[in-house]
C-alpha cells in the first residue's frame, strides 16, 4: 500500500515479534505508517527506505546471551531519530559503551516512575510521576557516554535516557501496553517532536492510497475475488471494486456449513446494497455428498478445501480473461510468513484462499493492516456492523463444530442452537468482548426427560473464549444469567437437544475449536 515517496515511515526493529507488533499499531492510532522489519536489517536498506525514525522493539532474550539479536551500530550514525524499548533499549546503551545490569532480579508490572527533568524531550507535557508497565529482568545500570538518565524508579536507576543532540531515545518500560499511564503521548512525543512527524496516516488516506494501487496494478485487466462472509474479503473486495468497479467480479461459495443466514446476508449486502458483480453458488448439496460418511476432522477439512477451490475454479473459468485474484491476506500474515515458521496444530486451509493452479496474479489490498484497522476501514467503506464485527469463523465452518459425521439433519440442530447463542450472546453486550462464541454438536446422545417421556438426544456444548490472537485463548467467565438463558432456549426451541454443556477449558491444552 506505501506508495508516495512522502508518507512518512516509522520502522520497528524485530527484537521479538509480539511486542514489535503492538509498538507498530500503536504508532499507527497515532496516524503515523509504521512497518515492522527485521532486527538484522542492513543499514543500506534503512538508508533506502528513508524512515522518518527507527523504533527498537523488546524481546525475551538479554543483551548477555548466547546469540542475542543484535543490529548494526552503524544504525546509531545516520541522523535518524532512534527510541529503544526495554530490551531496544538495553542493546542501545549495551552498544554504545553504557552498562547493562544482569542482575536476574525483574521488575514486572505496574511501577512508579519519577521523572528527573522538566527538560525532556520524551516526557514533554507528561506528568512527573507516573505508573509505567514493566517487564523486564536486565536494565540498564550507565547510561552511555553523552546520555543523560531522564527517568528512574525504585530500582531501575536508568528507567529512561535521551541524547538530544543524536536524537537518541530509551525507555526500560513499555509505553505501548495501556497500562502505562500516557504511553501515547510518550510515543506522540519521539514521533512528532523527535522524528517531525505529521499525523497524516489517516483511514482517508489509506483508502485513497490503496485505491490508486489497485488501479495501477489491475489497470483495465478483469479481477476476481472469492467472498467469505468475513470482514477480511468483504473489506478486499469493497476496495477493489472502488478502484476497478465491475471490472471486479465476486464468487461467494455457499458450501452449506455456513452460520444461520449468513449466505443471505453476504449476497444481499454486496448485490443490492453494493451492486458488485456476485456469481453466487449454492454449492450446498455438493459439499455435503462429499462429507458422507467422513468424521476425521482433518479428513474433513481436506474434503472441503478441495471442493471449494474446485467449485471456485468452475465458476471462475466461466468468466473471460481474469488475470487477478483479490486475497484478504493481513499483515499478521505478511510478518508471520516472512519471520517465523509457526507450528501448525491443525492444517488450516484457507478456504475462500488462492486455488494455486489458476496462475493469477495477486491483489492484496490490505497486506499492510492489521485486523483492528481492517474492521475500521469496513465501517468506513460503508459494510454493515453485522460483517465488520463478525467473529471469525473457520474455512470449513460448522462442519468442525460437528463432531462425527455431517448431515443436514445434525447441520440444522447446531446451526439453531449457534445462532441462539449468537442472539443471546449479543442481547448480553458481549459479542465485541469475545474473541469466538459458539455451539458445538457431539456425536453422541445422552437421556433426559421431558413431561414425563424419557429421551434420548443430543447435548449442545457452548464454546465462548477470549484471546488476542487464537494462539492462547480463556473461556469466557460469562454471568450464570446469560448461560441459563441459552441453555434453556437452546432446550426449549431446537429439536432434538436434551442437555447443554459449557465448555471451561484454555488454549492450551485444548483448542478453540472442537475439531
Ligand atoms: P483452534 O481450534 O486451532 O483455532 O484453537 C484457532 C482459530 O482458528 C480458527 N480455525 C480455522 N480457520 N480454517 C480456518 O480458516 C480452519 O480449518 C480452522 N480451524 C480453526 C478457529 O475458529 C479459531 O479462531
Amino acid at each position: 500500500m506505501k506508495q508516495s515517496q512522502d508518507l512518512q515511515t516509522i520502522l520497528v526493529l524485530d527484537f521479538g515479534a509480539q511486542y514489535a507488533q503492538l509498538i507498530a499499531r500503536r504508532v499507527r492510532e497515532c496516524k503515523v505508517y509504521s512497518e515492522i522489519v527485521p532486527h538484522d536489517i542492513s543499514v543500506e536498506e534503512i538508508k533506502r527506505r528513508q524512515p522518518a525514525g527507527l523504533i527498537l522493539s523488546g524481546g525475551p532474550e538479554s543483551v548477555y546471551a548466547e546469540n542475542a539479536p543484535s543490529l548494526n551500530p552503524e544504525l546509531f550514525d545516520l541522523g535518524i531519530p532512534i527510541l529503544g524499548i526495554c530490551y531496544g533499549t538495553q542493546l542501545m546503551a549495551h552498544l554504545l559503551g553504557g552498562k547493562v545490569n544482569h542482575t536476574g532480579k525483574s521488575e514486572y508490572g505496574k511501577t512508579k516512575l519519577k521523572v528527573l527533568s522538566e527538560n525532556t524531550l520524551i516526557f514533554r507535557d507528561i506528568p512527573l510521576r507516573l505508573n509505567v508497565w514493566m517487564s523486564h529482568r536486565d536494565s540498564v545500570s550507565i547510561a552511555p557516554p553523552s546520555f543523560l538518565a531522564v527517568a528512574q524508579t525504585e530500582s531501575t536507576p536508568v528507567a529512561a535516557m535521551e541524547n538530544a543532540e543524536q536524537n537518541l531515545y530509551g525507555v526500560q518500560f513499555h509505553p505501548e501496553v495501556v497500562h502505562t499511564a500516557h504511553g501515547l503521548e510518550i510515543l506522540k512525543n519521539f514521533l512528532y517532536n523527535a522524528c517531525n512527524c505529521v499525523p497524516s496516516w489517516t483511514m482517508v488516506s489509506i483508502i485513497e492510497e490503496a485505491i490508486s494501487l489497485v488501479k495501477t496494478k489491475a489497470n483495465s485487466g478483469k479481477v476476481i475475488c472469492g467472498l467469505s462472509g468475513g470482514v477480511d474479503s468483504a473489506t478486499a473486495a469493497l476496495l477493489v471494486h472502488r478502484a476497478i468497479g465491475d471490472n471486479l467480479t465476486c464468487i461467494f461459495v455457499d458450501h452449506g456449513l455456513l452460520r444461520k443466514d449468513e449466505a443471505r446476508q453476504v449476497v444481499e449486502t454486496f448485490k443490492e446494497h453494493f451492486h458488485l458483480n456476485i456469481l453466487a453458488v449454492n454449492a450446498q448439496e455438493r459439499f455435503l455428498k462429499k462429507l458422507e460418511g467422513v468424521v476425521d476432522p482433518e479428513q474433513k477439512r481436506k474434503v472441503i478445501g478441495e471442493e471449494f477451490i474446485r467449485v471456485f475454479e468452475e465458476e471462475a473459468s466461466k468468466l473471460k480473461q481474469v488475470s487477478y485474484l483479490v486475497q484478504g491476506t493481513l499483515y499478521p500474515d505478511v510478518i508471520e510468513s516472512g519471520t517465523r515458521a509457526a507450528a501448525r496444530i491443525k492444517t488450516h486451509h484457507n478456504v475462500g484462499g488462492l486455488p494455486i493452479e489458476m496462475d493469477l496474479k495477486l491483489i492484496e489490498p490490505l497486506r499492510l493492516l492489521f485486523k483492528d484497522e481492517v474492521r475500521t476501514l469496513g465501517e468506513e467503506l460503508g459494510l454493515p456492523e453485522e460483517i465488520v464485527w463478525r467473529q471469525p469463523f473457520p474455512g470449513p465452518g460448522l462442519a468442525v463444530r460437528i463432531i462425527g459425521e455431517v448431515t443436514p439433519e445434525r447441520l440444522e440442530i447446531l446451526r439453531e442452537a449457534d445462532a441462539i447463542v449468537e442472539e443471546e450472546i449479543k442481547r448480553a453486550g458481549r459479542y465485541r468482548q469475545l474473541w469466538q462464541s459458539f455451539a458445538v454438536l457431539p456425536a453422541i446422545r445422552t437421556v433426559g426427560v421431558m413431561g414425563d417421556k424419557r429421551t434420548y438426544a443430543y447435548p449442545i456444548i457452548i464454546r465462548a473464549v477470549t484471546s488476542e490472537d487464537a494462539m492462547t485463548a480463556d473461556w469466557a467467565h460469562l454471568p450464570t444469567q446469560v448461560l441459563e438463558r441459552i441453555s434453556s432456549r437452546i432446550i426449549n426451541e431446537v429439536p432434538h437437544v436434551n442437555r447443554v454443556a459449557y465448555d471451561i477449558s484454555t488454549k492450551p491444552p485444548a483448542t478453540i475449536e472442537w475439531e
